[in-house]
């Protein structure tokens, strides 16, 4: 029986996540014995690292999981903030940076200290779903943004002056960006930053996907500015998904209201995947983590061109993350329609683009390449068969 409830309109006005419904059809014909290949989870097939399990393991024997501060253990915060110094030669003190459940937690704590009902916040169109409900969760409103090849798919410093009105509080960028990989390069991030400053608005950068940069250096934001919300994550390339566990790293000033909001939102971010995380940082966890990026960089130089070669465009080599950006107009009118079709006919799962925004949503998909390279040879080897029998979507 339906409830009675009322519910509040905020709810009404966040969108489902379409790609479940993508998901949950793939798990359904998984379950009925099909081989399903799914490249429309933006999850790491890698397992956690064994030294981080092991550092597991050590707490629940050794070490009382209660509740612990606020911003994350002390130790994290220091280790993280010489990950920083190591791997970027940039400074960012231990108390700048906040411990998180997850970059997800990161994002509301941001969005919770920043906006009011009816704020804007400049976002790029296309970009990953969820930072747009965190802002709507706050009754604020995510302005997309239309970006292309042109621009990278990113957000620049003109379109940021050319769509700030009086009601914009601030920009979120994602570097590299989910769903396209596409970086912005240090000048771009600099210009930005500045147009943000001189309108005393916030700029929030979200680096989830930093650690898997391709082609050159991976950088951050931090580097250009000490005056934005960065933020960051141990799901992706520390391949610790479930674990619940990120960062971010605020501008000085801004830690005892977050720290306020933490305490009572989440009173603090899980205790055993803190005391686990800080094995991250040992240089045998990074050899392993390296090496998985080489392999999803393998992954990438596969497929780009194999799907090329099918028939979508990819005007943009990704450069990071684990995501390809597609256009699929060459090949299908309606991309829903598409990746239905194609899940049904050829057991490849991904995304339609209409989950991203609605700037030519549906003349796009995303390819997540997290799954094995053999599996993914086959993926395009079965769409290539499906598309040469094709019925138009
Ligand atoms: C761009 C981006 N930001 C944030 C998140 C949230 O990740 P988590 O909460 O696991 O750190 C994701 C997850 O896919 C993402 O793609």
């Amino acid at each position: 029986m339906a409830t009675a409830h009322k519910r509040a309109g905020r709810v009404s006005d966040i969108a489902d996540f379409h790609v479940l419904q993508i998901s949950n059809a793939a798990r359904a014909l998984a379950q009925q014995g099909h081989d399903v290949i799914r490249m429309e989870i933006g999850e790491p097939d890698f397992s956690t690292p064994k030294p981080v399990i092991a550092a597991a393991e050590a707490a629940l024997r050794d070490t009382p999981l209660g509740y612990t501060c606020a911003l994350g253990i002390p130790e994290l915060r220091e280790a993280i903030s010489r990950f920083y110094a190591t791997r970027f030669g940039v400074d960012v003190p231990a108390s700048r940076v906040v411990v998180t459940s997850g970059s997800s937690a990161a994002l509301l704590l941001v969005c919770a200290m920043l906006f009011c009902r009816d704020d804007e916040v400049l976002v790029s169109d296309p970009s990953y779903p969820c930072n747009r409900q965190f802002i709507r969760t706050m009754e604020a409103r995510a302005v997309g943004v239309p970006v292309g090849p042109e621009s990278h798919y990113q957000l620049t410093a003109e379109l940021i002056e050319q769509h700030w009105n009086e009601r914009t509080r601030a920009a979120l960028l994602t570097t590299p960006s989910n769903p396209t990989g596409a970086l912005i390069p240090q000048d771009a991030l600099e210009r930005m930053a500045a147009v943000v400053r001189a309108r005393k608005g916030a700029l929030i950068v979200d680096e989830i996907y930093q650690g898997l940069v391709y082609d050159g250096a991976a950088s951050t934001a931090l580097s250009v500015t000490d005056d934005a919300f960065v933020i960051n994550s141990f799901s992706k390339y520390f391949n610790m998904t479930g674990w619940r566990l990120g960062w971010m790293v605020v501008p000085d000033g801004a830690q005892k209201d977050i720290e306020k909001l933490a305490q009572n939102l989440f009173i603090c971010p899980p205790t055993l995947a803190q005391k686990a995380a800080l094995a991250c940082f040992e240089t045998e966890t990074l050899e392993i983590l390296e090496y998985r990026k080489s392999q999803f960089r393998a992954r990438r130089d596969l497929l780009v061109p194999a799907l090329r070669e099918l028939g979508f465009r990819i005007p943009v080599v990704p450069g990071g993350g684990f995501y390809i950006y597609a256009d699929s107009s060459e090949l299908a009118t309606d991309s829903q329609a598409f990746c239905a079709d194609m899940l049904a006919r050829t057991h490849v799962a991904f995304t339609p683009g209409i989950d991203f925004g609605t700037y030519r949503a549906r003349e796009h998909v995303r390819f997540a390449y997290a799954a094995p390279f053999h599996k993914l040879e086959e993926a395009v080897e079965r769409i290539e068969l499906a598309l040469r029998t094709a019925v138009p979507c």
